[in-house]
């Protein structure tokens, strides 16, 4: 819930920097105006600037970027450099030459920057407009009011500008073209003064003598004016007039000096700074400009100075107030700013505390819903959890039900039992025995003694288990008790070949144990390792010392088949079938033997490997500590139990030795039967019992079955459901889809008597099915029943008498070649290109050969014989498929339908076709 709410607060600061960023962004200049100045050193620029800034208050938007250039053209280019890579919006330019600047505005102006020129003119088309006063108005007015002083005759000195810029041209030109009107005005010397003082004066005192006679000095500026009045004083030189230019209202400036009668006139040369400023926001705003602003002049002398004076006074009275007011409303509009920055604040704190409400609503009501639904659940797994312990319980009392009563059976089992082994070991200890009774009571007492072992280890398991079984341990040395089992296997490893072995790597090791059950666990343990190791192999047994140095191991190790990770991993579990088929047992063995072991305060451990060989690993308590004084034998109690089960175990290892050879009867048989059954006894038993009547043929598991069946083409198989690896039902299937071996009749033999069960094997075309256990006499009947019926079938549905090979007449060899050469035909059977060429390769014997002996066996000839296999296939598929005669004609290696029709015919008086019908209708009658 805290990452929820903190990831809200992230987004709401996150919208109250953006509201505050969107309102600081508001109050930032949109336009940068770059402003060039040739000089900012003189009273005339300064308020040339003075007024810009007045004019700027009103255009907020704007933001000037001045550049000083102190009288250098190089400078002010450079300057304007600087302006275009601080991106200005548009340049205002006051250049100091008219030549050197003209290159760098035209390429401001080329690169779609708006130029204004101010006051100097540049020589240059590319700019945008142009603010100045009328420089040539001035000298032109200059000279007509020295003509009116002096009464048109005099003699005058001309002060000039920088050289090279335009108010020093044009006001010369202005002058000039106006003195031509007064012939008696005569302009003694013209000096370069600069636009300043320093440079006046020095040009003054080279033209001394000049001077000396002048009427009256025409200054460009009010600063060179002063300049030269100030040299004549010092030189002397009275009765000379001084005119200038500019008429700046600023002390010791143009109106100060007029007034003070220093100049006789100065003519007003207005700066044009306000009107560059509101141009420039005109352009901005996209409006239209004239290209040229020519700013009216007036001439200020004696007779007007002073109204000029009070007006400037009361223009700068007003400015001052104006500009008290202006920074009144700066100061009003930065409050004003700052109020409104605050009002953003307070409306987006606001703002975020209303999504941080809501946010909190939200998180509160989803707080309340997991909880109620938390809460469910936990009611739910409360409620489940009842009902599991309600359900464990009663499962637990009816498994407790389920083993009481088959302990109870278990336990009603061993009278039975007992009262079959005790008549049993009477009678086989009977001299008279023939070899075949004697061969069936031991079969007998072998079953009998399994089931024994089977009931008591079932038995000792419940009662371990229930913790009735009284443990009564002594101390007893290992090596001495286990070499007696260990001679009971004996006999087993010698035939085997097995290397049995006991190793104690310590002398005199003990353990507390309680014998006769003890004894158990060694027995099962080494049978298992007998079991699973195959012929020279090894069952090597250590005992050592465990490593706190006072218990006692015993390691059994076996080099035989192994276990693969599940069958391990559930060794010890009661009732566990493993998957593989070699390790299928009850389920008991391995139980039983941890359940001792445990009621011994021991550990038992299993490492296996498939195909490796596996390793039993055993701790007993070296030490009485752990058992209770009840469990301790004592000598009174001490009785020298003999192990009745050791029998059972050895009877069991006996029983996994291969299917042995049956005897030859001697008798020649009319038909064979295939036994296909993993259980050895029953196996040999069943061949046993037919031997008599038939020929028989059996294996000990599915593979083998289908081996022999397709080597033998048996009259009948009897196959068992349940077998490891390919089990009945896929033996049936596959015999049965094959066309060699599809006419054989199979029966299933079956110890699971289920409907289901029945019904599978029936799905699968068996011929019958009989379960476990079955009688003799039924067993007998059945099959012969099937071959007497089989015979009859094929008499009714096949006109033809079969080609049988007289098996009578027959030595083996002669049945494998017809067996072969069978084989051989049926698997070619759809092929048309098939002839009797590749059959001699296949068989290796030449043409004669075969034709001789399929003669001399099959009494036909090899060409017939085919053909007679071809159209008793096809009869087959008649009857038995759906296949169109066409297709069946192909599948059973005819080269066209009208050639199968043909020799159908030939061998069966009527067509396929024919032969169906009439088939369908005895089916249907
Ligand atoms: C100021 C100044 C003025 C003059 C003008 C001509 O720098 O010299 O006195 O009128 O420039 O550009």
């Amino acid at each position: 819930m805290s990452a929820i709410f903190t990831k809200y607060t992230y987004i709401s600061c996150l919208f109250a920097i953006l509201c505050c960023l969107g309102c600081r962004q508001k109050s930032t200049p949109r336009y940068r105006i770059g402003f060039s100045q040739c000089t900012g050193n003189d009273d005339w620029r300064r308020n040339m600037l003075v007024e810009m800034k007045r004019e700027l208050f009103y255009h907020p938007e704007m933001q000037l970027l001045y550049k000083d250039a102190e009288d250098d053209s190089k400078r002010q280019i450079n300057q304007i450099k600087e302006l275009l890579s601080e991106k200005m919006d548009i340049l205002l330019v006051s250049p100091n030459e008219a030549t050197p600047l003209a290159p760098i505005i035209a390429e401001v102006y080329r690169k779609g920057i708006p130029v204004i020129i101010l006051d100097r003119k540049a020589a240059t088309d590319s700019f945008t407009a142009y603010i100045g006063g009328d420089n040539y108005n001035i000298g032109k007015l200059a000279a007509e009011y020295i003509a009116g002083q002096l009464g048109g005759k005099g003699r005058i000195i001309e002060v000039t500008g920088l050289r090279g810029s335009s108010p020093t041209i044009e006001r010369h030109q202005g002058f000039h073209d106006a003195l031509t009107q007064y012939p008696g005005l005569q302009v003694i010397t013209s000096l370069e003064g600069n636009w300043g003082p320093r440079q006046t004066r020095e040009a003054a005192i080279r033209n001394q003598a000049a001077i000396r006679q002048a009427d009256v000095v025409f200054a460009q500026n009010d600063v060179m004016a002063y300049a030269m009045y100030n040299y004549c004083r010092e030189a002397g030189f009275r009765n000379i007039r001084f005119i200038g230019v500019d008429a700046s209202p600023y002390p010791d400036a143009g109106i100060d000096l007029v007034s003070r009668s220093i100049l006789s006139a100065s003519l007003l040369y207005p700066s044009g700074g306000k009107e560059a400023i509101s141009m420039a926001a005109d352009i901005l705003a996209g409006k239209k400009v004239p290209r040229s602003t020519l700013l009216q002049t007036v001439l200020i002398d004696n007779s007007n100075v002073k109204l000029m004076r009070l007006q400037i006074d009361k223009i700068q009275a007003q400015h001052h107030e104006l500009e008290q007011q202006q920074s009144l409303l700066q100061e009003q509009r930065r409050l004003y700013q700052d109020q409104q920055h605050l009002l953003r604040i307070v409306v987006t704190t606001l703002c975020i505390a209303f999504l941080l409400g809501i946010v909190l609503i939200f998180i509160l009501r989803t707080n309340r819903r997991i909880n109620h639904q938390l809460k469910q659940q936990r009611d739910e797994i409360v409620q489940q959890r009842d009902q599991l312990v309600e359900m464990t319980a009663k499962a637990q009392k009816a498994t407790e039900a389920k083993f009481d009563f088959f302990t109870n059976l278990s336990h009603e089992f061993r009278t039975p039992l007992t009262l079959i082994q005790a008549p049993l070991e009477n009678l086989l200890g009977e001299r008279q025995l023939s070899s075949s009774q004697k061969q069936q009571l031991e079969l007998m007492q072998r079953n009998v003694s399994r089931l024994m072992r089977l009931v008591n280890q079932l038995l000792e398991y419940r009662r371990i288990e229930s913790g009735k079984m009284q443990l009564k341990v002594s101390e007893s040395e290992l090596a001495v008790f286990m070499i007696d089992i260990i001679e009971a296997f004996k006999g087993f490893a010698v035939k085997k070949h097995i290397d049995l072995r006991l190793i104690s790597r310590q002398p005199g090791i003990k353990a507390w144990f309680d014998h006769r059950l003890f004894d158990r666990v060694l027995y099962n343990l080494l049978s298992n390792a007998f079991k699973f190791t195959s012929d020279y192999g090894k069952v090597h047994i250590y005992l050592e010392k465990a490593e706190n140095g006072r218990d006692a191991v015993i390691i059994i190790e076996d080099d035989g088949i192994g276990m693969d990770e599940s069958t391990l991993a559930h060794a010890f579990e009661l009732f566990y079938q493993s998957r593989e088929s070699e390790h299928k047992g009850t389920g008991i063995g391995l139980a039983l033997t941890r359940e001792i072991i445990t009621l011994h305060h021991g550990s038992v451990s299993v490492k296996s490997r498939k195909g490796a060989g596996t390793t039993f690993t055993i701790t007993m308590p070296g030490y009485s500590d752990p058992f209770t004084s009840e469990e301790i034998l004592k000598e009174t109690e001490y009785v020298n139990v003999i192990n009745p089960q050791q029998n059972h175990y050895m009877e069991e290892l006996e029983n996994t030795i291969p299917l042995t050879q049956l005897p030859v009867s001697g008798k020649e048989h009319h038909y064979s039967i295939l036994i296909i059954e993993d259980h050895p006894d029953l196996n040999s038993f069943l061949a046993g019992f037919l031997n008599e009547q038939y020929e028989v043929f059996h294996a000990g598991n599915g593979t083998e079955g289908l081996q022999l069946a397709f080597h033998h083409i048996p009259d009948l198989i009897l196959c068992d459901i349940m077998m490891d690896g390919i089990n009945g039902i896929q033996v049936l299937s596959t015999l049965k889809k094959d066309i060699r071996t599809s006419h054989i009749p199979i029966i299933l033999l079956s110890a699971n008597n289920s409907e289901e069960q029945r019904i599978e094997g029936m799905h699968h075309n068996a011929d019958a099915y009989i379960s476990k256990p079955f009688k003799l006499k039924y067993l007998q009947e059945t099959i012969s029943s099937i071959l007497s019926n089989r015979t009859l079938l094929k008499e009714h549905y096949i006109a033809e008498p079969e080609i049988r090979v007289n098996t009578n007449n027959s030595n083996k060899q002669d049945r494998k070649f017809v067996n072969d050469f069978t084989a051989i035909v049926e698997e070619n059977l759809g092929n048309d290109g098939f002839s009797v060429e590749d059959i001699c390769q296949q068989l290796s014997i030449s043409k004669v050969q075969l034709y001789r002996k399929v003669k001399q066996l099959l009494n036909c000839n090899v060409n017939d014989y085919i053909l007679d296999v071809r159209v008793k296939k096809a009869r087959y598929l008649l009857v038995n498929s759906r296949m169109a005669i066409s297709e069946i004609a192909f599948t059973c290696g005819f080269s066209s339908p009208a050639y199968f029709s043909t020799v159908f015919k030939a061998r069966s008086q009527q067509t396929p076709k024919g032969f169906r019908e009439q088939i369908y209708k005895k089916n249907e009658g």
